[in-house]
């Protein structure tokens, strides 16, 4: 007689033997930054989420670092008066992002910085690429990615990321780094990337949406699977140190699959959409926030993700300590 019930009949048990572990060395966690000085401006559609400024973030990170949080994904928020058609507040020395990584790497030489590769934050046209007659130019905006790659190497980023689904941009990154002798910078590629919905609250935070059009021509088609994997081959052959997906919830598929065939370790980005959906349900008392984003986060490790991008990081590092 067959009872699988008596492996779970206690709390022993079950600790015993479950599947899937999770630690906060497999997060990081991704935040806002704007200009300015003493600046917290909370995010209407990202509960308990803010734009911080340099010197804000840098004081919170001394905190998040105590419940062992030691990787930050940065995403400037940029005044639209410097944004332009191709993106050239991207490459600027003495901008938001270069001075955001230099500060906290002055203060926390622990923490592990990754920065994110597309022109969107910094495009007037809200777009991933150069924007030309309606069509997003693909060679012409991978150059720009490659000089943002080195950039940010200079700058002091440990992983660059990016999230602009070019074709061969990884090669030409890898190649740009390694040309300007950054071969320790590591890229975390979003390999599978797709033309998401759930997108809505990071470009509310950074008012990076498209101005016209959608990314449909470059983000991925959601009803396909298999294309997932030849952007996955891609990727690691050009030389991505890591790959990801994203989203995460409505993706586990995916990063099932990325797992199962990758040579790297998976990552997966809970994203915006996703954070946004569980806070808004616990707040109309639908759900319990902490046990719903406590199963959200093992869901992504048992689907097979190493690492996972994630607004809750803070408060999943904080249940994890309690543990
Ligand atoms: C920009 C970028 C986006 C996200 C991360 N990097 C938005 C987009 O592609 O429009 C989304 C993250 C989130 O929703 O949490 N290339």
């Amino acid at each position: 007689m067959h009872r699988p019930r008596r492996l779970r009949a206690n709390e022993n048990i079950r600790e015993m033997t479950s599947e899937t572990h999770l630690s906060v060395a497999n997060l990081i966690y991704p935040v806002f930054i704007c200009d300015g000085t003493g600046v917290e401006q909370p995010i209407r559609t990202l509960p308990g989420q803010s734009r911080l400024s340099v010197d804000v973030l840098v004081e919170k990170i001394s905190v998040w670092k105590k419940l062992g949080l030691k990787n930050y994904a940065l995403f400037p928020k940029i005044d639209d008066a410097k944004k332009d058609s191709v993106a050239t507040e991207a490459l600027n020395d003495n901008g938001l992002l270069p001075t955001a990584i230099k500060l906290i790497k002055q203060k926390h030489p622990d923490v592990c910085l990754f920065t994110d590769i597309a022109l969107d934050p910094y495009s007037s046209d809200g777009h991933d690429g150069i924007v030309k007659n309606g069509e997003i130019l693909n060679d012409e905006t991978v150059q720009i990615l490659a000089k943002m790659a080195v950039k940010q190497a200079s700058w002091g980023a440990d992983w660059v990321c990016p999230s602009d689904m070019m074709d061969f941009r990884v090669d030409a990154i890898r190649e740009a780094l390694d040309d300007a002798g950054f071969t320790k910078t590591s890229i975390l590629s979003y390999t599978a990337k797709y033309a998401s919905s759930f997108y809505g609250p990071f470009r509310e935070a950074l008012d990076s949406a498209p101005k016209a059009g959608d990314k449909k021509t470059y983000q991925m088609d959601f009803r396909n699977r298999k294309e997932a994997l030849r952007e996955m081959d891609l990727d690691i052959l050009e030389g991505a140190d890591m790959v990801m997906v994203k989203p995460g919830l409505p993706y586990l598929d995916i990063v099932a699959d990325l797992k199962a065939h990758s040579s790297v370790p998976v990552a997966v980005y809970n994203v915006s959409g996703e954070y946004a959906m569980l806070h808004f349900a616990a707040q109309a008392g639908a759900l319990d926030l902490e046990k719903t984003m406590m199963e959200c986060m093992y869901a992504f490790r048992r689907a097979g993700a190493d690492v996972i991008l994630t607004y809750f990081a803070p408060e999943v590092a904080k249940f994890l300590k309690t543990l």
